[in-house]
């Protein structure tokens, strides 16, 4: 979900819609805005894209200087007008925007019906608009009081912004675990989840940390406190304007245009780490000593963020020859993770913002352990609280499935890799060389694959009216399969699903049948022959192979359809060979007239468990 909220002498109304637009990729399933008008609060939600909201106002416009506004991805309660946020008080005369989950809104519910309140929605928020009225009522209307006793009340994750009309000049907010920044504009202030509501108004930022309240007021400085009412100083930082280059620049989809950013992309890491022959990393990477001391690996992130960092186990365990193990996010606390203060923890994730992402990291900072964190949003919460981080500086990714940032993520990893095994003496000169000189021809090689975008469209014929696609590899392939299946499956809503090439004969063969659709990965030489085998064992029970891998006889002859990788070394393959199956997977989509840049049920940025 994404929140907006507005006090100041400009037009709440139109800030808080341009804001929720810019949101719109947390959520898009229901939106609504509360804005104070004269004589009443007038709210205003709708079911569906924010679209109908905006059309909903435009029909009967309202206006006034201090609002708040919702995006909503569904947690508690099916996607309606009446479970859209903001959710008020049986006046109307409170609003409250949420984003995150009230966990103990069970007990809360049944503490309020018991003085009388009566619920309309299936939500969870609904408790905090009559939680905020009751101490609202009992501290003679005092906005800040309520607020603050409202927040010793919940637990879980929330980020919230209210408002009241009996106090028109006022809006507060809290945040506990979801991310809430605060712009500080020329005629006010501006509360949003995400820097991009803010940009275009300020470049003046405050990033919230947990347990922080926030008072605003019209024409006076903003105030931040603990929820002890204890006044606390933050610093204004600037945001990096290129939040603002959020436009699709003439490509019909932002996912498109963010596969074409790839060479550029990519490009910017080289410029950025590259020093004459050899590279440095900076401030962001460890000392020879402290990677010393690091005695066991973990990996842990969520959805494509967790296949780079599986990519980058492989690196690791070749390069520097320590085990590393890789968990799931939202699985780490279940696994008994061995984490220890000598533990590096590495954590990747586009938004820097992913609940269980956080968790995993705050599990294994609890027990001591480093981490270190590969994002792509400066100031995220992932940043802050991470030991070192690399920026991906991929730009703003919009589309919900993720491209740029994770071909992005994978050039950052390899670095930090390179420069590890060089601190720990095992990178010799010439692999080094090899290395740097494979990077570098990246952005030429990401090129190269994108010039036959029609190609990619022909092919995405072959997928359109599949009722699932098998995609197979082995080692570092597996995972570029990993993430293939995933694009393909967001977007094209086709069940897909990702083996190991050696797993598919214990069990998943048995679906295979004439005219099935497999795409199989081979770009590590050494196994391009085992995965060709695997190819006829498959055709040769009726399924349609589109390989992907370096040019080999045996493998081309073996599959119907083949797209050639440029020659590189078998370790930055991963970075190539993901650029067609995400090109196959748009097509795919767009061929199937889906909403390719905001897939259904999906959002970019998941800021619950
Ligand atoms: C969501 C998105 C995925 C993304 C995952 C992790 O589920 O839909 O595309 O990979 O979150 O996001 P992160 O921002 O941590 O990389």
């Amino acid at each position: 979900c994404g929140i907006v909220g507005y006090c100041g002498s400009g037009d709440a109304t139109e800030i808080i819609l341009n804001g929720l637009e810019k949101l719109e990729y947390r959520g898009y399933d229901s939106a609504g805005i509360s804005i104070i008008l004269d004589d009443r609060l007038a709210t205003k939600k709708r079911a569906g894209r924010l679209k109908n909201l905006e059309n909903a106002v435009a029909e009967n416009p309202f206006t006034g200087m201090v609002g708040i506004g919702h995006t909503r991805w569904a947690t508690h309660g099916v996607p309606t007008e009446i479970n859209a946020h903001p959710h008020t008080n049986r006046e109307g005369t409170i609003a409250v925007v949420h984003n995150g989950i009230i966990e103990n809104y069970k007990e809360l519910k049944e503490r309020l019906q018991m003085d009388g309140y009566a619920f309309v929605s299936e939500t969870d928020t609904e408790v905090v608009a009559h939680l905020l009225d009751f101490y609202y009522k009992e501290s003679n209307n005092n906005l800040l009081t309520a607020i603050v006793r409202t927040s010793k009340d919940l637990e879980g994750s929330y980020a919230i912004c209210a408002v009241a009309l009996n106090s028109p000049d006022e809006l507060v907010a809290l945040r506990h675990r979801s991310p809430l920044l605060l712009g500080i504009t020329d005629g006010g202030a501006i509360l949003a989840s995400d820097a991009a509501s803010i940009v275009e108004h300020t470049p003046k930022v405050i990033y919230l940390d947990d347990g922080e309240i926030v008072h605003l007021q019209k024409n006076k400085a903003p105030v931040i406190y603990t929820t002890n009412l204890d006044v606390v100083e933050k610093e204004v930082k600037l945001l990096d304007t290129d939040v603002e280059k959020a436009s699709k620049e003439g490509f019909d989809h932002f996912m498109l245009k963010e596969i074409f950013e790839q060479s550029e992309s990519t490009q910017n890491v080289l410029n950025r780490f590259i020093k004459g022959d050899s590279f440095d990393l900076g401030e962001s990477t460890f000392s020879a000593q402290e990677f010393k001391n690091f005695d066991s690996v973990y990996l842990s992130s969520c959805g494509t963020a967790f296949h780079a960092a599986q990519v980058a186990k492989y690196l690791i365990e070749d390069l520097i020859q320590i085990p590393v193990r890789d968990e799931i996010a939202s699985e780490l606390a279940y696994s008994n993770p061995f984490i220890t203060e000598k533990t590096l923890l590495i954590v990747v994730s586009q938004s820097g913002e992913t609940a269980d992402t956080l968790n995993a990291m705050r599990l294994a900072k609890s027990k001591g352990a480093t981490i270190f964190a590969v994002t792509n949003v400066v100031g995220s919460t992932i940043a802050r609280e991470a030991d070192r981080v690399l920026y991906c500086q991929a730009g703003p990714e919009i589309s919900v499935a993720s491209t740029k940032a994770y071909t992005s993520q994978l050039m950052n990893l390899y670095f930090f890799i390179l420069d590890w095994a060089k601190k720990l003496g095992k990178l010799d000169n010439s692999l080094e060389t090899q290395l740097l000189s494979d990077l570098k021809q990246i952005p030429n090689h990401i090129e190269s694959l994108l010039d036959t975008v029609t190609g990619y469209r022909e092919l995405a014929e072959n997928f359109i009216h599949c009722e699932s696609v098998y995609f197979i590899g082995r080692a570092v392939d597996y995972i570029s399969a990993k993430e293939g299946s995933l694009k393909l499956k967001e977007i094209s809503y086709i069940h897909s699903e990702a083996l190991p090439a050696g797993e598919l004969k214990h069990g998943t063969i048995a679906l295979i049948e004439p005219g099935t659709q497999v795409i199989a990965l081979a770009t590590q030489r050494p196994l391009i022959e085992k995965i060709a085998s695997n190819i006829v064992e498959l055709s040769s029970r009726g399924a349609e192979i589109l390989s992907v891998g370096f040019e080999h006889k045996g493998l081309k002859e073996s599959s119907d359809r083949f797209i050639a990788i440029p020659e590189t070394s078998d370790y930055v393959a991963p970075i190539l060979s993901i650029i067609p199956l995400q090109t196959l997977a748009y097509y795919v989509a767009v061929l199937k007239g889906n909403d390719v840049d905001k897939p259904r049920n999906l959002a970019k940025s998941v800021t619950v468990e």
